[in-house]
């Protein structure tokens, strides 16, 4: 619950990592039934926790795009049929307009034009956003997003999904320049991102050395402590996950440097679940970006609602009412 598109009433999220660690990654039957089985109740305490009831709403926002079809459709038909029996206009968002607004949400300061990065299990994507609200896609990943990197590295490293905050997590205690990767050289535009050779890589590297019986110990952990973690990862395999988490953050950075030495921008917005990366944080902190950095915190980085609402918030103010005839679209574009 949003007002003003500025203060969190609440926030609830469900999460939904129990459901899909035991197959490693996100199963997307699964998704979309856990999703019909959480959103009746999570509504309601998001109402509750607020202090709202029905006649309080000014408008009822849902993601229409991109994402998992199933697990879309069960939001978009859910914000109907509220806005129906209530009588409140529908107001649809793109999830990766939410993932920037949990940026301004928090720090409204955030001057336009500016840089945003979508960093996620699904997106690595990089925009122009102009003082209008318009975005212009600069660069995205060819293949894989850095979060699901990530989390495959880590899933082949013998670690429970999602891997990224494990591997996040285990980096400072390894060299970062342990281990040699190469950078990808990329044909067409040089701007774009590439994490799958790194991910062959991580994997060639675990083939040539002996590893099988560490990852073999951790396959039967799905839960542990930083230091539990250590206990059953060596030193080498330390020094390839903080090798792999600097080539990371080196990608990422260096075409925000870059860019932003091209175009003239006031701010640098990075979002969305990698974005929870301390490493990232420090890395960007230190870095040559010569304007300032805006990060959500940990909680509005991974996807929640309240980001939709605060993205919600401007439709409704410019009157944009989405129709009845909505449909939810997997790969709907910014
Ligand atoms: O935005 P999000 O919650 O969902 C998607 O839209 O994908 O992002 C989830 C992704 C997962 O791949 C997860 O491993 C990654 O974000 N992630 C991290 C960290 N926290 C979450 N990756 C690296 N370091 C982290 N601290
Ligand atoms: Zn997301």
């Amino acid at each position: 619950m949003v007002e003003d598109g500025r203060t969190v009433l609440s926030s609830v999220v469900a999460s939904q990592i129990e459901t899909h660690q035991r197959y490693g990654g996100v199963v997307p039957e699964l998704a979309s039934r856990e999703h019909m089985r959480a959103i009746t109740p999570v509504v309601a305490e998001a109402m509750e926790r607020a202090g709202c009831a029905w006649p309080d709403l000014a408008g009822v926002a849902c993601t229409y795009g991109p994402g998992l079809l199933g697990s879309l459709l069960v939001g978009v038909t859910y914000a109907k049929a509220i806005c129906m029996a209530h009588g409140l206009p529908l107001l649809a968002v793109n999830h990766l307009e939410g993932h920037i607004h949990a940026v301004m949400l928090e720090h409204p300061e955030t001057a336009l034009p500016a840089l945003a990065l979508i960093v996620s299990g699904g997106h690595t994507h990089l925009y122009h956003i102009r003082g209008d609200f318009e975005y212009e896609l600069i660069s995205r990943t060819r293949d894989d997003a850095a979060g699901e990197a990530y989390d495959k590295v880590a899933k082949l490293l013998g670690f429970p999904y999602p891997g990224g905050p494990i591997l996040d997590r285990l980096a400072p205690y390894g060299n970062p320049h342990g281990v040699r990767f190469t950078r990808a050289h990329m044909k067409g535009n040089a701007l774009d991102f590439s994490f799958s050779g790194l991910k062959t890589a991580v994997l060639r590297w675990t083939e040539a050395n002996p590893m099988a019986e560490e990852i073999a110990v951790r396959r039967r952990i799905t839960n542990a402590s930083v230091d539990e973690w250590l206990e059953v990862t060596p030193k080498t395999t330390l020094d390839l996950i903080a090798s792999f988490q600097q080539t990371v953050i080196d990608e990422l950075l260096s075409r925000i440097e870059k860019l932003s030495e091209e175009h003239p921008v006031e701010s640098v917005i990075i979002t969305g679940g990698v974005a929870c990366n301390a490493g990232l944080r420090q890395a960007a902190a230190r870095s040559r970006i010569g304007i300032p950095i805006y990060f959500p915190t940990p909680g509005l980085s991974t996807d929640n609602a309240a980001m939709i609402g605060a993205a919600a918030y401007r439709k409704l103010v410019r009157g944009e009412v989405a129709g009845m005839d909505l449909r939810p679209k997997a790969s709907l574009a910014l």
